[in-house]
């Protein structure tokens, strides 16, 4: 009986082991859509509501509950802003009242610029901060080819030049040192808070004050479901960006963070000396820029995490818990851009 009761046992943990090892490979080999669909069933977890409760934010009514499918806020109390989560017009009057400057960085370097610059300002104008007072810095190595859209009340358009870099991973490398130099000069006297961002994107949703606090992280679109520790963080251990097995939060992608000038500053000092000192090495992290962007998320908590929503790749496919995208991505192609 009981040697029946243990091949039974056993035979259970086979199938299971099986079952797991044919579904983390899949998971691995991520350009299978088919397993993309089913990582929606691996749970985020919840926000325990006693958190919830607690939880209080500077610019918004926050109605974590609103979304009991996602997880709404982390483990050290930072809300997860999900569309339904927050009161847009509350936001919208608050940082009115504040008389708040926010500043939009941006890189179009290279081909970046004719290809992605003029759609991402117009649809920027149309949906990021609007009725807020917004100065767009871009930075380029050619400020005569920039667009300049029509811009509307209160929104300032300012062109920063930068070397051209020759490898596009010295351009990734270079973004965080020009960031560093510019929040110390007008950027930072003039914007309260500062988001940056990534150039192949555009809005397609409304991106309002909600989205401020100190310090801000943008969940991954390709990784919010994946467990901590096939995260896609730099492992070498000589490397200053590196993680252990069981360190990380969530996967944060660098396409998006923001939050004010000085929280700023100590992230973009950070990350500089991480990339030099890797270089140092002879290193190079493997998601560079956003290898130690992530570092610095693990060694210092973002006060406010976006939901993929808010930096959604439209190649995944439609979820049902993804409603409403605030910013989409262009599909890759390194080929044309980077060459
Ligand atoms: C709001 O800020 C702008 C620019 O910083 C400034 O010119 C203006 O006087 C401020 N308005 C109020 C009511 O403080
Ligand atoms: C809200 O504002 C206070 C005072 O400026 C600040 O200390 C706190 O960190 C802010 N909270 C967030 C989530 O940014």
């Amino acid at each position: 009986m009981a040697v029946k009761e243990g091949l039974r046992a056993w035979k259970r943990i086979f199938w299971w082991l099986i079952l797991l090892t044919v579904g983390f490979s899949g998971l691995l080999l991520y350009g299978v859509p088919t397993v993309r669909h089913l990582e929606v069933f691996i749970p985020m977890g919840t926000c325990p509501l006693a958190r919830m409760s607690l939880l209080r934010d500077n610019f918004t009514d926050l109605h974590l509950w609103a979304r009991p499918e996602v997880l709404t806020c982390t483990s050290w109390g930072a809300p997860i802003i999900w569309d339904g989560t927050f009161d847009p017009d509350v936001a919208q009057q608050e940082a009115k009242q504040q008389n708040l400057t926010i500043g939009l960085t941006v890189f179009a370097v290279g081909r970046y610029l004719e290809k992605y610059l003029a759609r991402f300002l117009e649809s920027a104008e149309q949906y990021f901060m609007v009725g807020q007072r917004v100065v767009y810095y871009v930075f380029t190595e050619r400020p005569d080819a920039v667009p300049r859209p029509p811009l509307g009340p209160g929104r300032q358009l300012r062109v920063e030049r930068v070397l051209r870099e020759r490898r596009w991973q010295d351009v990734s490398m270079a973004r965080m040192r020009t960031l560093h130099a510019a929040l110390a000069g007008r950027l930072g006297r003039e914007a309260h808070f500062v988001f940056c961002m990534d150039v192949d994107q555009h809005f397609s949703g409304a991106f309002g004050p909600e989205t401020l606090a100190d310090s801000v992280a943008q969940m991954h679109a390709w990784h919010y479901h994946w467990p901590r520790r096939l995260l896609p963080y730099e492992r070498d251990a000589r490397s200053a960006a590196a993680l252990a097995p069981d360190e990380g939060d969530f996967y944060y992608h660098a396409a998006l963070f923001g939050g004010k000038v000085e929280a700023l500053r100590r992230l973009t000092a950070h990350c500089t000396r991480g990339q030099q000192q890797d270089r140092l090495r002879g290193l190079e992290a493997r998601w560079h820029d956003e290898s130690h962007l992530n570092k610095y998320f693990w060694l210092h908590k973002p006060a406010k995490v976006l939901s993929p929503e808010f930096c959604w790749s439209p190649e995944i496919g439609p979820r049902a818990e993804i409603r409403h995208p605030r910013l989409l991505w262009a599909p890759k192609e390194y080929a044309v851009v980077r060459g």
